[in-house]
């Protein structure tokens, strides 16, 4: 079965408005309701009168009518009361404000008073419900990192000292990873030490490097403390929070690890017509975290409310991108949220159920994308890897988005991914991600955009693969510490590569620099090919003539930033012997085990000849040879000959 459904907020709502609720969510054929995310104050008024009447009669409804439940811990927002009693949970900036009781997520990670009043809340909801029919899934807290990702208090400063000790014993461990001999930082003692705050000039890297790999482990021991907590109580019941896509504060390759389903949000802005593409790389990176079907928990049914223009999705667009995310890998649709909203900062975020009631074209494709999810119900739980996979890593991503200290500010991790994903993604082939230390087994192509941070284990793994590798510039140029591999870049890599780079020369805004494999952009490098084959060169400039991309046995490294890496990636391509689908541009051509997207993201009519014949899902037909696709329409194949 695919999932669908949303957020349901019924504590916004008189008890009459419920019946109708639920009627309705039938008709649509909703299977599935996020309930109770922010109801923290609703279910504990003061500290221990419980309030549990109204998520009874929720969770009965919701089963009565045949629909699970998501039930979140409800830890999301800490109730007035608590923060009263507390003022110091509510977190700090790195300028010294402590922020006000007043919108949501107002907690500081590390605050004992928070994760115990958590934790106490969680056990006592999983007590309650732990036999409750409807309960299928715990949602533990609420984005994490949303609106606070990192508190800057003393008691921040103490845990972060903590998490410093176990990781380097003493202080003279610390001193030598963070090089405090630089600019005159030698620490006598962990008391010294204190969070990255404001400070008069750039921070030490090493410090802020550490600094988010401990703001992302802080949220994750809060999940830890919650999961934990229900574990005891009902051991049955899966665990997830909901992801905020592809997103620089958490390291989700350890979050993923810690969940039993991964599951998304996802708000690509209807006004960018490339939207689609930036939010199939994240979907990508979903499926591969725990290289398993995953789920799209939150998106949104027409127009968010949180951007400065927030543009509603056009009439077709909420089901092709619902579609997307199967075609990706997702069982299943949910939304945020059920019913618009009359008041508080959400009242103009689109919902299932627009203010407009039924009379709306927004219920009528609320209707149709339920009768498309049932038609598509065989595609729930299959995966299958792909040929392809680029490799992310969040300490290098860490690392390489430093403030003030880099040679140049302007290489930006998720730019550098989706510079290879979306010609990938416009060859209508399918693309994992994998981290740096996983085995690469089965892949014929992977691809390194940039890993600035790369350890010695990275680079093992990396030299096992044994298909085409494509390596980015600023690779292999510090170690876990920030700390510059001896001899430079690129380190660990260098005999993977055959090559030594001896000067960074990254370019200018609007300057290119032209290269035998056309124009690069952003960053160039004077590199030796000591060990490998120049298969480009720089031309003209201060780099003329020297090698701008070599080759040594399958391995390619890329000294620079190419404006665009297509026609390269072609030939990296046929060499690997992986083909996509051919389609019209705006054509989104997605295989899932066997089946197969087509999705078309223009407003105009398009025609594509199909690979292969197969039967449409959706208007149960079969289809071969060329097709038209009208705007904004799909087709889903259950190719010939596939199951
Ligand atoms: C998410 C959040 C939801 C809702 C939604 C609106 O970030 O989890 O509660 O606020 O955004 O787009």
């Amino acid at each position: 079965m695919l999932r669908f459904g949303g957020d349901y907020n019924p504590e916004q709502w008189p008890e009459e408005v419920w019946a109708e609720d639920l009627r309705l969510m039938s008709e649509a054929g909703v299977n599935m309701a996020t309930v109770a995310v922010f109801s923290w104050s609703r279910l504990e008024p003061e500290q221990g009168a419980w309030d549990f009447a109204w998520l009874d009669r929720i969770l009965d409804l919701l089963h009565e009518h045949g629909i699970d439940a998501d039930l979140a811990t409800a830890t999301a927002t800490p109730p007035p009361w608590l923060v009263r009693a507390h003022p110091e949970m509510m977190p700090v900036t790195a300028d010294g404000v402590r922020l006000e009781f007043g919108s949501r997520q107002g907690y500081c990670p590390s605050s004992p008073v928070y994760r115990t009043h958590a934790v106490r809340l969680a056990r006592t909801l999983a007590t309650r419900y732990a036999s409750h029919p409807a309960l299928k899934m715990w949602h533990i807290g609420n984005e994490y990192a949303d609106h606070t990702l990192e508190c800057f208090c003393e008691v921040s400063a103490a845990h972060f000292r903590t998490w410093l000790e176990a990781r380097y014993g003493t202080i003279g461990g610390l001193n030598a990873v963070w090089g405090t001999s630089c600019w005159g930082q030698l620490y006598t003692g962990f008391d010294q030490v204190e969070p990255p705050r404001t400070a008069p000039g750039p921070v030490n890297p090493a410090q802020l490097l550490d600094w988010r790999r401990f703001c992302s482990d802080a949220l994750l021991e809060l999940f830890e403390a919650e999961k934990a907590a229900l574990r005891e109580v009902t051991p049955d019941i899966p665990v997830t929070t909901n992801f905020m896509s592809i997103l620089h504060g958490l390291d989700y390759w350890k979050w993923a690890a810690a969940e039993d389903l991964v599951t998304d949000d996802a708000y690509p802005d209807p006004a960018d017509p490339e939207s689609h593409v930036a939010i199939a790389l994240s979907y990508d990176l979903m499926r591969s975290l725990k290289r398993q079907p995953w789920l799209l928990l939150e998106s949104s049914p027409s127009a968010v409310s949180w951007r400065a223009v927030n543009a509603p999705k056009p009439p077709g667009m909420m089901r092709l991108h619902s579609l997307q995310a199967l075609a990706h890998g997702s069982d299943g649709v949910m939304f945020f949220q059920w019913r618009q909203a009359r008041f508080g900062p959400e009242k103009f975020h689109s919902a299932l159920l627009p203010h407009g009631g039924t009379a709306t074209r927004g219920w009528q494709e609320t209707l149709q994308l339920g009768r498309d999810l049932k038609a598509l119900a065989e595609v729930a739980g299959s995966y299958e890897q792909a040929q392809v996979a680029l490799v992310l890593d969040w300490d290098s991503w860490w690392g390489l988005e430093a403030p003030e200290s880099m040679p140049s500010d302007r290489l930006k991790l998720k730019e550098l991914l989706l510079d290879w994903y979306r010609p990938l993604h416009a060859r209508g082939i399918a693309v994992d991600l994998a981290p740096p230390g996983r085995d690469l087994t089965g892949y014929r192509l992977v691809i390194v955009p940039n890993l600035y941070l790369c350890t010695e284990e990275s680079a093992k793994a990396l030299s096992a693969f044994d298909g085409e590798l494509v390596v980015g510039p600023f690779s292999g140029v510090v170690d876990a510490a920030d700390q510059v591999h001896p001899g430079g870049a690129p380190g660990p890599l260098r005999d993977l590569l055959g090559v030594t780079v001896e000067e960074f020369w990254p370019l200018h805004d609007g300057v290119t620099q032209a290269t035998t494999a056309g124009a690069a952009r952003t960053w160039t490098e004077w590199i030796h090919a000591t060990d490998a084959e120049v298969v480009a060169r720089y031309r003209g400039g201060e780099l003329d003539g020297r090698p701008a991309i070599t080759r040594k046995g399958g391995v390619t490294y890329l000294s620079c930033r190419l404006d665009d890496p297509a026609p390269f990636l072609d030939t990296v391509l046929a060499r690997a012997d992986v083909h996509g689908v051919e389609v019209p541009r705006g054509v989104e051509a997605v295989r899932r085990a066997g089946h197969l997207f087509l999705l078309n993201h223009t407003t105009d009519p398009q025609r594509i000849t199909l690979p292969q014949a197969g039967t449409d899902l959706l208007t149960a037909t079969s289809r071969q040879g060329e097709i038209e696709l009208a705007p904004r329409d799909a087709v889903v194949l259950r190719l010939e000959g596939r199951k």
